[in-house]
């Protein structure tokens, strides 16, 4: 980036004074675009975070993506395909984004395959039935709203842009869950109980997916300090919970925790610890389905090879090919004049 190569060379003095600009700009609620000037610090941290962000979204295909061709019927099927391509979009806006920030796409698929880079934990849990599709939808696409509507608010443009985006798909993809579950809790006392089932299973992981709780988050502070986080994994987690007792209630499941109650004081909901060690665990890459979920898109990538081999000689073809067409009217040009 050509101004902040002229912020090394210009010395301390004007380093300063686009520290101070960049400040300025995050004071007053207005975007850092990929041109402007950006402290390093703020770099890295946007490009972990979109790129496990995007990992999250290319990963995310796998669970549901498995009952695609068990969906049990023509309709279900359709919905379910469209929601698992729209999260290949996601990934795609997502990898776009962090690529303005100077990042290879090549290079954080890499990164995601050997295992050096993370993608949200959620992603590791097995979906044993078509229960859990509607429960994912519910849940795991409902905590994505309530964490990513801040984001679109986020200080970086395209990551705030991206972020319009996704969300109108995500909202989608919440209801669509909502409904699968409605139908089924109308249905037999077998498919009753394949969603309370689900929804036990599901609960305290998608609790988790805002993050350890606000002591032990080590890049929270800077985040919001530099307004790409707007919000603390707690009150977004909170926030979750109360978006989410009274939907259970309507669709007639119990959510599997003793101490959730209404906090009149509060305004607010009480409930349980989640068991952050389990966090830990899956993060860690010790989750039910982590290995199966990293050798399934390593597989995808190197299956894949062919298409970017085939895209990249044909756009070579098309650039040789227009390079020529450009040389010889020139050459025409220079004969006319
Ligand atoms: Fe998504
Ligand atoms: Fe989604």
């Amino acid at each position: 980036m050509t101004t902040s190569q002229g912020a090394q060379s210009g010395g301390d003095g004007a380093e300063q004074r686009l520290q101070e600009q960049f400040d300025a700009t995050i004071a007053k609620d207005q975007r850092i675009e990929p041109r402007d000037w950006m402290p390093e610090g703020y770099r890295k941290t946007l490009i972990r975070q979109i790129a496990q962000h995007a990992h999250s979204e290319i990963i995310g295909m796998q669970p549901e993506g498995e009952w695609i061709t068990r969906a049990p019927s023509l309709r279900r099927k359709a919905i379910l395909f469209a929601k698992v391509q729209d999260e290949a979009g996601h990934g795609l806006y997502l990898y776009s984004a962090a690529e303005t920030l100077g990042a290879d796409r090549a290079d954080l698929t890499e990164r995601l395959i050997e295992g050096r880079q993370k993608y949200s934990s959620i992603f590791n849990y097995p979906t044993p039935t078509f229960a859990d599709v509607g429960v994912i939808g519910w849940f795991v696409d409902g905590a994505a709203i309530c964490n990513q509507v801040p984001l679109c608010r986020s200080s970086y443009g395209p990551y705030a842009r991206s972020m319009v985006r996704i969300c109108k798909e995500e909202s989608f993809h919440q209801r669509q869950g909502y409904e699968l579950l409605m139908t089924m809790m109308r249905g037999t006392d077998a498919q009753r109980e394949m969603v309370q089932d689900a929804v036990n299973r599901w609960w305290w992981p998608s609790l988790m997916m805002f993050g350890p709780p606000d002591g032990d988050s080590p890049n929270s502070a800077a985040s919001m300090a530099w307004k790409i986080k707007r919000h603390s994994n707690d009150e977004l987690r909170r926030r979750f919970v109360d978006m989410t007792v009274p939907q259970a209630e309507k669709l007639g499941v119990t959510l599997p925790d003793p101490e959730l109650r209404w906090n009149e004081e509060r305004g607010h909901h009480d409930f349980g610890t989640p068991d952050w060690s389990e966090l830990k665990r899956v993060i860690s890459g010790d989750g039910p389905c982590n290995e199966q979920r990293v050798a399934r898109r390593r597989a995808a990538h190197e299956e894949g090879a062919w298409v970017r081999e085939a895209a990249t000689a044909h756009a070579a073809k098309r650039a040789a090919r227009s390079a020529r067409a450009q040389e010889a009217q020139n050459t025409q040009e220079g004969t006319a004049a």
